[in-house]
C-alpha cells in the first residue's frame, strides 16, 4: 500500500484514483497523521498539493518520523514544498505571479548520480507539458538534491534526493492534462516503491465478503436504507451476498420520488437480486409536514428528519420481528453506501468549509439510532470511487441501466420545486421530468450527462392553449456534465432536441406554461435548485 498524505488539494483524490487504476494499492489520509498511530507500513508515501503556504505560521506539516522511515517519498507541489522547507525555511518563497495552467517543462537526465535519480522521469521525454497550480516555489535547491525538471520560471520544478529515494515535483502528475503524468506515477508507484500492481476488483470483492462475514457474525442481522441509487444497490447486494436474508433493504416512499420510481426499485432489488426488501409510504407524512414551507434548508431539515422518523420505526420493527425467528439475532449492525469521495468530505481535516446546503444523504441516520439502539456502522464501499463501485456492482451482475443512472438526492423532488411542496406540484415536475429524461435516452445520450432534471418555478406565466388563457408553472430543465459533482458545467444540447422537449412538456403537462432551460455552471450555481 502507498500512502497519500493530504494536504487538502482539489485534486488530492486523483492520486489515488490514479495509482488504484495502476492496479496499485493506495489510501489517503490527513498530513498531520502521527505514523506511530498506522497500523500497517507502507512501501512509499506521497505528499500532495494543498492550499496553503508552508511558511505560514498555522500552515499543516507531516509528522518529520516519514523522512526516517526509509520508504520512497514524493512531494508534489505543496508536498514538494514541504520537503525543500523542513530542509531550510528560506527554500521556498511566494513567486512574483500565480502559475496556472500547461507548461512546457525540461527533464533533465543526470550522468554519475545514483540509479535512483533518473528514475521518475524513466521513459519520459526530454521536454514534455505538465499542468502547474501554484503561487509559492523553490528559490534554491535543498542541500542534498540535485535538480531533474525545470523550467524558465520554475527552475526547481522537480527535484531528487542524491541520496535517498525522496523527489519532489512542482507540478501535478494526478492532472490528466500532465501527458506523462501516469507513467511519472508509475515509475514511482512500481519502479521506486516496488508497490504490487495486484489490486483488482475481483480479489476486492471476495476479500470483502469474507471481511463483513466475520464482522456481523453467524447470527447478527444488518438493516439499510435504498434509494434505488447505484452506491445503496452495489452495497445492499454486496450483503445479500455476505449474509442472505439477514440483510433488509427499507425504501422510504417519500412521496418525491420520480414517476414509478418505487415500482422500479422494488423491481430492481427484490424482484432481480432477490434482496429482502420492505417499502415504507411515508408520502402523507411528509406532505403534510412540509405543508406552508418555502424555504430550502427548511425542506430539506424537514424531510431528512421525517426520514429518519420513519426509519428508524421500520427498524424497530424488524427488531421485534427478529425476536419470533429462531435463526436470526438482534439487529446490530447500519449499512451505509458511503463512498470515499463522501468520506473524505466529511473528515475535519480539510478544515472549516461553508455549509452551501445541508445534504440529506442518510447521514443523520447514525448517529441518531446509534445511540438508540447500539447499532454498528458498517460500509463496504468505504474505500471505492464512483467509476469504481460501478465496476464493482458490473461484477456483482447489478444491470447496466442501474449501474449508470444518474444521481438522485435524498431529498428528491422536494428540492426540486421552488416554493412549497404539494402533491399536485410533485406530479407536475413528475411528468415533466419524465418527457425529458426519456428523450435523452431515445437520444442516445443519458450517458453523456451525469445528471438532468426537471424542475418547477412555482411563479406563473401566461400562456395560450388552443384558443384560451393559461396561466401555469415555469418548468425548469437543468443537464450537467461533471466529474465529481463538486463543479460542474452545464450540457450543451442539440438545439433541434431541446426546442422538441420544451414543445412536448406544456402541451403535455397541464399546468406547466413555460420551459426554460438552465445554462448556469457550477460554480456559481449548485447542481440542484435549491
Ligand atoms: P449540489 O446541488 O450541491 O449537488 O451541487 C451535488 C450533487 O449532490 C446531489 N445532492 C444530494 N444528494 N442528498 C443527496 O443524497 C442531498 O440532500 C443532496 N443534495 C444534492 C445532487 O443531486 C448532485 O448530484
Amino acid at each position: 500500500t502507498i500512502l497519500v498524505l493530504d494536504f487538502g488539494s482539489q485534486t488530492s483524490h486523483l492520486i489515488l484514483r490514479r495509482l488504484r487504476s495502476l492496479n496499485v494499492y493506495a489510501e489517503m489520509l490527513p498530513c498531520t497523521t502521527k505514523l506511530a498511530d498506522l497500523p500497517w507500513k507502507p512501501v512509499g508515501i506521497v505528499l500532495s498539493g494543498g492550499p496553503s503556504s508552508v511558511y505560514d505560521e498555522v500552515s499543516p506539516h507531516v509528522d518529520p518520523a516519514i523522512f526516517d522511515m526509509g520508504v520512497p517519498i514524493l512531494g508534489i507541489c505543496y508536498g514538494c514544498q514541504e520537503i525543500a522547507w523542513r530542509i531550510n525555511d528560506k527554500n521556498v518563497q511566494r513567486g512574483e505571479k500565480r502559475e496556472y495552467g500547461q507548461t512546457d517543462v525540461d527533464i533533465l537526465t543526470l550522468d554519475g548520480q545514483q540509479d535512483h535519480v533518473n528514475r521518475l522521469f524513466e521513459g519520459v521525454e526530454a521536454n514534455t507539458e505538465v499542468t502547474m497550480s501554484h503561487f509559492d516555489k523553490l528559490v534554491h535547491l535543498p542541500e542534498g538534491f540535485v535538480t531533474i525538471a525545470s523550467t524558465p520560471s520554475t527552475p526547481y520544478a522537480g527535484i531528487a534526493h542524491k541520496e535517498k529515494p525522496i523527489f519532489g515535483i512542482q507540478f501535478h502528475p494526478e492532472i490528466s492534462h500532465t501527458k506523462r503524468g501516469m507513467d511519472i506515477l508509475g515509475n514511482f508507484a512500481t519502479k521506486i516503491c516496488k508497490a504490487r500492481d495486484n489490486w483488482k476488483m475481483e480479489n476486492f470483492i471476495e476479500k470483502e465478503i469474507i471481511r463483513i462475514r466475520k464482522l456481523v457474525g453467524e447470527n447478527a442481522q444488518v438493516i439499510g436504507a435504498v434509494s434505488g441509487g447505484v452506491d445503496s444497490t452495489v452495497a445492499a447486494r454486496l450483503m445479500k451476498e455476505a449474509i442472505g436474508d439477514r440483510f433488509h433493504a427499507i425504501l422510504v416512499d417519500t412521496g418525491l420520488m420520480r414517476l414509478n420510481e418505487c415500482e422500479q426499485v422494488k423491481k430492481s432489488l427484490s424482484d432481480h437480486l432477490n434482496i429482502n426488501l420492505t417499502i415504507v409510504d411515508g408520502a402523507e407524512l411528509f406532505f403534510s409536514r412540509l405543508a406552508g414551507v418555502t424555504e430550502p434548508e427548511a425542506k430539506r431539515k424537514i424531510i431528512g428528519g421525517t426520514f429518519i422518523d420513519l426509519f428508524e420505526k421500520e427498524a424497530i420493527r424488524i427488531e421485534e420481528e427478529a425476536k419470533h425467528t429462531p435463526h436470526a439475532g438482534k439487529v446490530e449492525w447500519f449499512l451505509q453506501g458511503t463512498l470515499y469521495p463522501d468520506l473524505i468530505e466529511s473528515l475535519s481535516w480539510k478544515g472549516p468549509s461553508a455549509t452551501i446546503k445541508s445534504h440529506h444523504n442518510v447521514g443523520g441516520l447514525p448517529a441518531r439510532m446509534m445511540n438508540g439502539q447500539g447499532l454498528k456502522l458498517i460500509e463496504p464501499l468505504r474505500e471505492l470511487f464512483k467509476d469504481e463501485v460501478r465496476e464493482f456492482g458490473r461484477q456483482l451482475g447489478i444491470h447496466e441501466e442501474l449501474i449508470m443512472r444518474h444521481p438522485f438526492p435524498g431529498p428528491g423532488i422536494g428540492i426540486r420545486i421552488l416554493g412549497e411542496v404539494t402533491p399536485e406540484r410533485v406530479e407536475l415536475v413528475r411528468q415533466a421530468d419524465h418527457i425529458f429524461i426519456s428523450s435523452i435516452r431515445e437520444a442516445g445520450i443519458y450517458n453523456e450527462m451525469s445528471q438532468a432534471f426537471a424542475a418547477l418555478d412555482t411563479s406563473r406565466a401566461v400562456g395560450v392553449m388552443g384558443d384560451s388563457r393559461e396561466y401555469g408553472y415555469i418548468c425548469i430543465l437543468r443537464a450537467v456534465s461533471s466529474v465529481d459533482f463538486m463543479s460542474a458545467e452545464p450540457y450543451a444540447f442539440d438545439s433541434k432536441l431541446i426546442l422538441k422537449i420544451a414543445n412536448r412538456i406544456p402541451n403535455e403537462v397541464h399546468g406547466i406554461t413555460r420551459v426554460v432551460y438552465d445554462y448556469t455552471g457550477k460554480p456559481p450555481g449548485t447542481i440542484e435548485l435549491e
